[in-house]
Parts: structure tokens; sequence; C-alpha cells
């Protein structure tokens, strides 16, 4: 069996509960920010999944052995949740794990890949994320974590496949066993490092990782991306407090060049004007929605200055140049090689169209990105 091919043929959009909120979710949660997805201008823009993730499931599963939704917070369970998503024009995601239990310590699939996928079709779900704490290697004498990984996501990824609904599977196993290599055969992305933290450069203590350590590491694997199969090096922290505006406009401008998902991270009900002009910014989301899904390439990479390129269906190329130093930088592009049809490039925050010839020399400040579609 295989997953629906006709799915994520473009990096996912939408929102996931866990960098802003961590295990305290809830229905009125979910049902306010779905509200707000699809009132003010969200799901136009393309941001359609509202996913939740760890925390929703009763610490027990009922006699039949199912998921039961914790009583307490999701009263009124999943499936009405995901009836109002799709009465919304939205589309509902979920989470669970490979493992005995979630990372919360919450059930989770192990030997009951089956019994889940049905659950999950029969509410309507349309995205599982599938995480990978508590994974019994015991269980499998002999084998590399690879392969362990290779069975238990091909479990899920069949199981789902037999239900015939259709549904993005997103792998969580923080990059372990290369999974970039063989996703594409159980999953439609994956992740492809340790879980982000809300900090530009400086090395988090509790094993999460800062903005620059995950963008090294993924900026390498643009091979493997591609319609329906994509790295992806986590959810955004855009609007979660951490870094200044400017690091943010980094975060987003070189998650949409790399074609990562754009799962927003922040709460939406309540956003600053600054942070949502961010994450609207319709010249960037095409650039990352762009229907070859093609990764950017590093093409040049010298004092922590990086230069990536994106090819685009209409012959048009995004070209990023991002200073992840502490210091401002001068750079001289040679616009010759990067802009070799027309000369003519739209700087993608401030919209404005230069026209340009031969090399220009420019000042980046310390964590800036600057972004262009070249035309
Ligand atoms: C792992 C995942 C995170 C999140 C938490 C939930 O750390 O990588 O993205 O899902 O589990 O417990």
């Amino acid at each position: 069996m295989a997953l629906d091919p006709g799915l994520a043929l473009t990096p996912p959009m939408g929102f996931n509960t866990w960098n802003r909120f961590a295990g305290n979710i809830d229905q009125n949660l979910i049902e306010q920010t779905m509200d707000t997805m699809a009132n003010q201008g969200w799901r136009e823009l393309g941001y359609i999944y509202l996913n939740i993730d760890d925390g929703w499931m009763a610490p027990q599963r009922d006699d039949q052995g199912r998921f039961v939704p914790d009583p307490v917070r999701f009263p009124g369970g999943i499936r009405r949740l995901a009836d109002r998503a799709h009465s919304l024009g939205l589309k509902l995601g979920i989470y669970s794990c490979c493992g005995y239990k979630t990372c919360m310590g919450l059930p989770a699939s192990y030997n009951h890949e089956r019994i889940d996928a049905e659950t999950f079709a029969e509410w309507g779900v349309d995205y599982l994320k599938q995480d990978w704490c508590h994974v019994p290697y015991e269980e499998f004498p002999g084998k590399s974590h690879r392969e362990v990984a290779e069975i238990l996501y091909g479990r899920i990824s069949d199981a789902i496949a037999s239900t015939g609904h259709a549904m993005v599977l997103s792998m969580c196993n923080w990059g372990d066993g290369e999974p970039w290599l063989w996703g594409a055969k159980v999953a439609h992305l994956w992740r492809t490092t340790s879980d982000i933290a809300d900090v530009f450069s400086q090395k988090p203590t509790n094993g999460t990782w800062d903005l620059v350590s995950i963008f090294r590491k993924n900026s390498r694997l643009a091979a493997y991306a591609g319609p329906g199969h994509f790295n992806d090096p986590d959810m955004l922290e855009v609007g979660n407090g951490g870094m200044s505006v400017e690091e943010y406009q980094s975060h987003f401008a070189l998650w949409c060049i790399m074609a990562a998902p754009l799962l927003i991270g922040a709460d939406m009900r309540d956003m600053a004007p600054e942070i949502r002009a961010i994450l609207a910014n319709t010249d960037l989301i095409a650039v990352n929605q762009d229907r070859l899904g093609i990764q950017a390439e590093v093409v040049d990479e010298h004092d922590d200055l990086f230069t990536l390129v994106k090819p685009l269906s209409n012959g048009d190329r995004a070209v990023a140049l991002f200073n992840a130093s502490d210091s401002a930088q001068s750079v001289t592009l040679n616009w010759n090689s990067l802009a070799p049809r027309k000369r003519q490039a739209k700087d993608l925050w401030s919209g404005k169209v230069e026209t340009l010839s031969g090399t220009s020399t420019l000042s980046l400040p310390a964590h800036e990105t600057r972004i262009w579609r070249v035309m």
C-alpha cells in the first residue's frame, strides 16, 4: 500500500500547537485558532492545517483499545473539531508516536498502528505527525536505529494507506537514521533535526537546537526534497518572543526558500502586526509554495554568510543572502550569474523592483536576510 500521492505536493502550511502551548491545549484553543485562521485571511494565504500536537489524548485507551480524547480538555472529541475545520475550509491534523508512549508519556501507536489509523480516518483527520519517543528497540535485536525506524514508520504508513482516507504523514524522528534517504517511501515529510528553540544562534542547553544550527544541517539536504516529499526543519518560532523581528524575518525567509513546511507556532489569536506582516508576506509564500517544490541550494558560503538559490516554475529564481554572523558584512553580488535572464529583481521585503547589471555591493547587518525574486 502506498500513501496518497496527491498530498503535500507543496510544503504543508498551517498552525501547530507545540511551540507556543506545549501540553496546555484544549478544545477552546483549537476552536478559537480555527476561527482566527478562517476569519482573518490566513486560510486564503494558504495556512489551512490546524495541527494538534502532543497532549490531546486521555491517559488510557478504551475497552476496545481505541484512543480516547482527554475528557476534560477535549470533551467534544476530535471528530467534532475535524467537522468544524472542514466546514471552515480548513484541515485537521493530529499527533501520535511510533513508541509505547508519546514524548509526554501518553498512549501511543506501537502495536496499535491499525486501530489508530482507522480511528483517525473515522474522525476525518487529514494529517498525522508521528513522533519517535519510547521506541522499543529491544524488540528488534540486531537491527540498526534506521532499520527500526523504517519498520515502524512503514507500519503506520501502511495502516493509513489501507484506510483509503487521504492523510498527510509527517515523520518526526529528528533526522536519526537519515530519513531523507528513505522517508519518501513511507511519508510526505520528515524532520531533519532535533527540536527548534526560539533562539537565533546561542546553543540551548536542553537538547533543542538554535535556528542557525538547524539551518546549517537542513540546507545541505536540498537534493532530497520535492513535491510530496519534503525535509522538515521543524515548526516556526516566528512571534514567540525569543528573537528580534529581523531574526524572525530571516527564519521565515529561510524556511520559505528551503521549501520547508510553514507551520505557525505562535498564538494566532493574539499576534502583533509586525509578526503578521512576516507570516503573511505573499511573495515569500509564493516562493515556498512554488509547484516545482525545489529546496534552495547553498551556492556560496564563507564567513557565515550564505547565498541560496531556488529555481521557480516560471523560470524566475529566488535568491537569498543570509548573514548568520554576529557582525555586519559587506557583500558583492554578481547579477550576471544570479539573474542571467532579464536582470530584474524584486526585493521580497520592500517589494521594490530593481534593474541589475554587473556587480553590486551591499552591507548586510548581523543576523539579517535579503531575499529577491530575480526575473
Ligand atoms: C517531540 C517532537 C516535538 C513535539 C514533542 C511533543 O519532542 O519532536 O515536535 O511533538 O515531542 O511531546
